[in-house]
């Protein structure tokens, strides 16, 4: 590719996540997006990965039959001139780390709501992940089909509990039952809700915003109604300003309802035009790195090994930031110097687990790694030295003690748990007393991971024993006394040798701090 070639091939990518509350919609939302992109053609394909009915080791299998790759997590498609990549952050029981840093390797999230509940805890971290990176976020009100929480009340939750301004891209024409439509504030037009036997979806609206005095629906209570909200949004309501969508300081809300493929269509169109191409990144050095740069570089925001024992590979999954991949370059992987050539790729179409030949900034290449790569490595072509700034590491909330079931087993052990934790599956504490190993994770799922790799892969059986929640703080080493340290916030190490607190719960933290008010605790993420 030349300048021009690779500018262009650039300027089409589109890469995003989707986040939201289990249950919100983030896969129906997923699916109907995949059909406009022609690579799915019947609905409930992806929702079938989801249901967990298959063996873990049938996940292969499942890619081949469903035309979907389940092991990958990214999915791409072309729509509308744009080469889009959605990557996948698990919500559920797979809840983990992971969900985390794929926030760090997209240029833009779409928020799902359920329109009946409103924020819901796990929203709100992923969206302060989000917020921290400065990233645009676009959101989706989803299941107007059913009755929900009035529009104006769910766009002021957004505001107080996100801390994020909201403009109203349209405005729902009823709920539930009475769904007539939407008032398409963006697009000047009133979208008809289950129209399309009747003929015509779009209906336009004139200079005042207001539908052709002929129309029926304009003898109907409904759409009085939403033209005085209408009034009042405009009045009392945020201006529209692209670059504070673009600053992650406001974001545009779209309602509509996936499952019945309503309003999706007009998002998805709407979202491309304002979301953002891939953006430079920088270095540690700080330095910017654009993505249309000639040297190739790129960072590893994931690692997956496949579940199925029978294939011991696993995959570095890998955000390119500039220049072109081609399949065969030649690289250098920052942290280590070590040299490379990167033969065995995969590119996740969504309709096929291809072999992948070239690839631009903004998408994501799976490198089948056989234990070089760690998570935040960064891998580049040419001369010029690139270390892209490190991943945040996250606050644990959960923590097991683990321990190997055989004592002669000592050594697979801790080769196990040493690169499992390198490859950031869970996180490792030690106790300052008794050198016990303790396990951190944010979600349930990290645990079984791990315990399943540990035999599987390391022939090592592990016992866990769940201490549950706590509240993990960082002590600056100067101000520790190991004294400090009690069965209610018992104090361990973390893998840079920094002394930390395993707080019971706030009532434990807060009492510490009233002990020790000159103590400086803090977390991470
Ligand atoms: P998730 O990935 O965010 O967890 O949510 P998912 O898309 O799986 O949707 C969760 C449930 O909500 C599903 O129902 C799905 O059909 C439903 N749903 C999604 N979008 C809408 C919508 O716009 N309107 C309505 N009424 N429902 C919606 P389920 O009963 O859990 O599954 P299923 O029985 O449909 O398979």
């Amino acid at each position: 590719m030349n300048k021009a070639e690779l500018t262009t091939a650039v300027d089409e990518r589109r890469t995003f996540a989707i986040i939201s509350h289990p249950d919100a919609g983030k896969t129906t939302i997923t699916e109907q997006m995949l059909l406009f992109g022609g690579v799915v053609r019947q609905a409930g394909t992806v929702k079938a990965r989801k249901s967990g009915n298959f063996a873990k080791s049938d996940w292969m299998e499942i890619e081949k039959k469903r035309g979907i790759s389940v092991t990958s997590s990214v999915m791409q498609f072309d729509y509308d001139g744009k080469r889009i990549n959605i990557l996948d952050t698990p919500g559920h029981e797979d809840f983990s780390e992971d969900t985390y840093r794929t926030l760090m390797a997209v240029d833009s999230a779409i928020m799902v709501i359920d329109s009946a509940k409103g924020i819901e805890p796990q929203t709100k971290k992923l969206f302060q992940i989000c917020k921290m990176r400065g990233i645009p976020i676009f959101t989706f009100m989803n299941k107007l089909d059913r009755d929900g929480r009035e529009p104006l009340e769910l766009l002021s939750e957004v505001e107080d509990v996100l801390g994020i301004e909201t403009y109203p891209m349209n405005w729902p024409m009823g709920m539930g039952k009475g769904l007539k439509g939407l008032y398409d504030r963006y697009n000047h037009r009133v979208e008809l809700y289950h129209n399309e036997d009747k003929g015509q979806t779009f209906l336009p609206l004139d200079e005042d915003g207001k539908l052709d005095p002929s129309n029926e629906l304009t003898k109907d209570s409904i759409y009085r109604d939403v033209l005085d909200e209408m009034e009042l949004i405009e009045e009392a309501g945020n201006d529209f300003d692209e670059a504070k969508i673009l600053s992650g300081d406001l974001t545009p809300v779209f309602f509509g309802s996936a499952l019945t493929n309503f309003g999706v269509e007009t998002f998805l169109k709407t979202y491309l035009k304002y979301a953002p191409k891939p953006g430079a990144h920088k270095t540690q050095a700080d330095q910017k790195v654009e993505p249309t740069d000639d040297q190739f570089s790129a960072f590893i925001f994931k690692i997956q090994a496949n579940m199925n024992p029978n294939h011991r590979d696993r995959i570095a999954f890998v955000r390119i930031c500039s220049g072109e991949f081609d399949r065969g370059m030649d690289v250098t992987l920052q942290r280590t110097g070590k040299k490379m050539r990167l033969n065995n790729s995969t590119q996740f179409m969504a309709d096929t687990r291809e072999t992948v030949e070239t690839a631009v900034a903004g998408d994501i290449v799976g490198l089948y790694d056989t234990g070089n790569f760690q998570i935040g490595d960064t891998i580049y072509s040419g001369k010029n030295a690139v270390q892209f700034e490190k991943l945040p590491q996250f606050t644990p909330e959960l923590f097991m003690r683990v321990t190997a079931k055989n004592v002669m087993k000592q050594k697979s052990f801790h080769k196990g748990i040493e690169q499992l934790v390198q490859e950031g599956a869970v996180q490792l504490y030690t106790s300052y007393t008794t050198g016990d190993y303790i396990l951190g994770a944010v979600g349930q799922l990290q645990f079984e991971v791990f315990k399943f790799r540990m035999q599987n892969e390391y022939n090592s059986e592990v016992v866990m024993d769940p201490m549950g929640n706590k509240t993990a703080r960082w002590i600056d080493p100067e101000q520790l006394d190991e004294k400090m340290s009690s069965s209610r916030n018992l104090l361990v190490k973390d893998r840079n040798g920094d002394p930390l607190f395993l707080f019971e719960n706030a009532f434990a933290e807060r009492w510490f701090q009233d002990k020790y008010p000159d103590v400086k605790l803090t977390s991470k993420l």
